[in-house]
């Protein structure tokens, strides 16, 4: 008689998992989640592991917020789904209005989308629309950086700069301008942070000079280039970036899919520059992480571009069977709900120094080359030569071990390539920082976890 197959007996036969090599479980279990609270998730066994990266950096108040759970509950009991063209529900409109407070003046509409990718492809087609609609119709180029990421549909990876995982997309992929990645540890024009004035630029400058009135847009996650490995620079550079551009009148789209809503110590990174971009790009924390939501800001001077009679040609064709959807709008209200009540924004400025604090004896490992920290995302890459600098190869995969090793500390980590990283959920506390922290630092300084030491 042939046994009841087990989940991870059907996972293994009928999933395909994002970003995963399934070959890594052809005979190991993956975990198995079953539940989750605040920062912990349990697996079917009960046992528990800190998010330490906030299910890929959405979670923001903590798994399962009361608050936010409630509203879509009773959202779901009055209105369900509904399509956004020519129809509008009431959480669709409220949110936008409080998207439009807390964002920059000039970004004063919203476009729904239902994640990161679409958020941003959003932006690149509107601002190509938008200069062919107002009589510059040769603006058509556009600029991505190295390193950047986007997301992962044609567009988006055609301005995205991840090689490792844009690359068997080459044929498919419009060109576009790259500029190089303000990589302050592998500084691209070889200065020192002390001495940089931000010279990386000057590339932009020259690009600008010979092709600036063919440019429709620059498109750049302020302050953190996250997926192309936790790279953050300084905010003087996207201060000096956004002057450059605006001389030539080219849109600023500012991707703050990962970084939008505290995760850098403000609620968006773009308030530590002071700049306003044309287009802001939101997504995963914007529901507090608990529905799959997208916003696309942008200002009246884009939106005037396409409102005219509908005979001339100028709406935006684009959307989606879930733009706005309204339990998404719900949780999306919720969140912003318990920023105001949980007063979250107050109380990070602790966090994030206890956190820096703790995390600060890393960087004497021999092992770790450069521990970059900003709010509540905290990164080590290792490196195997510190003298050197060193890289892992990615196809090293020196972050395998170590996710195993965490694991076993009770740990959620997900390397990127050679970057560890922390990218903790706001709702966290001292002593849960305390806890991740001692954990990691139990998996990190083993030489035993870290390939070739
Ligand atoms: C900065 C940035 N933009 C866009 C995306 C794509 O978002 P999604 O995975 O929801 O499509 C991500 C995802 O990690 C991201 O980090």
């Amino acid at each position: 008689m042939s046994s009841v197959p087990t989940l991870q007996e059907k996972d293994r036969r009928f999933l395909w998992h994002p970003y995963t090599q399934m070959q890594d479980y052809a005979r190991r279990d993956l975990l198995l989640i079953d539940r989750a609270k605040g920062v912990l998730l349990f697996d079917q066994q009960g046992k528990s592991y800190f998010d330490t990266i906030s299910s890929w950096w959405c979670i923001v108040h903590g798994h399962s917020h009361p608050t936010i759970t409630e509203k879509i509950r009773s959202q779901l009991a009055r209105l369900d789904q509904v399509l956004l063209a020519g129809t509008s529900h009431e959480g669709a409109i409220l949110l936008a209005e409080q998207l439009v407070r807390l964002a920059p003046a000039k970004l004063s509409r919203v476009f729904y989308s239902d994640n990161g990718s679409t958020a941003c492809e959003i932006a690149i087609k509107m601002s190509l629309q938008y200069w062919r609609q107002v009589g510059q119709p040769d603006r058509c180029q556009l600029v991505g950086l190295e390193r950047g990421y986007h997301g992962d549909t044609i567009g988006t990876m055609s301005l995205g700069g991840v090689p490792e995982f844009h690359g068997p997309f080459a044929p498919l992929l419009f060109p576009s301008h790259r500029l190089s990645s303000p990589y302050c540890y592998r500084c691209p024009v070889g200065l020192r942070q002390e001495s940089c004035n931000c010279h990386c630029l000057q590339p932009l400058a020259e690009l600008l000079a010979e092709q600036g009135a063919r440019i429709a847009a620059l498109i750049i996650e302020p302050l953190i280039q996250a997926a192309g490995g936790m790279i953050i620079y300084p905010a003087r550079y996207l201060q000096k970036l956004a002057a450059l551009i605006r001389e030539y009148g080219v849109h600023l789209i500012f991707d703050e899919v990962a970084t939008g809503f505290g995760r850098t110590g403000s609620l968006f990174a773009l308030e530590q520059a002071g700049v306003a971009p044309d287009f802001l790009c939101l997504s995963k924390g914007l529901t507090g992480g608990m529905l799959p939501m997208a916003a696309t800001l942008t200002s009246e001077e884009i939106f005037q571009g396409f409102y005219d009679d509908y005979g001339a040609g100028k709406t935006f064709f684009h959307g989606h069977t879930f733009s706005g959807n309204p339990l998404a709008a719900a949780a999306a209200l919720g969140s912003l709900q318990v920023f105001s009540e949980e007063r979250t924004m107050a109380g990070l400025p602790a966090k994030i120094s206890h956190l820096q604090a703790r995390m600060r004896r890393f960087a004497d490992l021999p092992w770790v080359g450069d521990l970059r920290q900003l709010g509540m995302i905290s990164a080590m890459e290792l490196v195997k030569d510190r003298e050197t600098k060193a890289a892992y190869d990615f196809h090293e995969r020196v972050g395998w071990p170590i996710y195993l090793a965490g694991l076993e500390q009770g740990l959620l980590l997900r390397p990127l390539g050679n970057v560890i990283y922390l990218w903790l959920p706001l709702s966290v506390t001292l002593a849960e920082i305390d806890e991740i922290t001692e954990r990691t630092w139990q998996v990190l300084s083993d030489p035993r976890n870290i390939a070739g030491w």
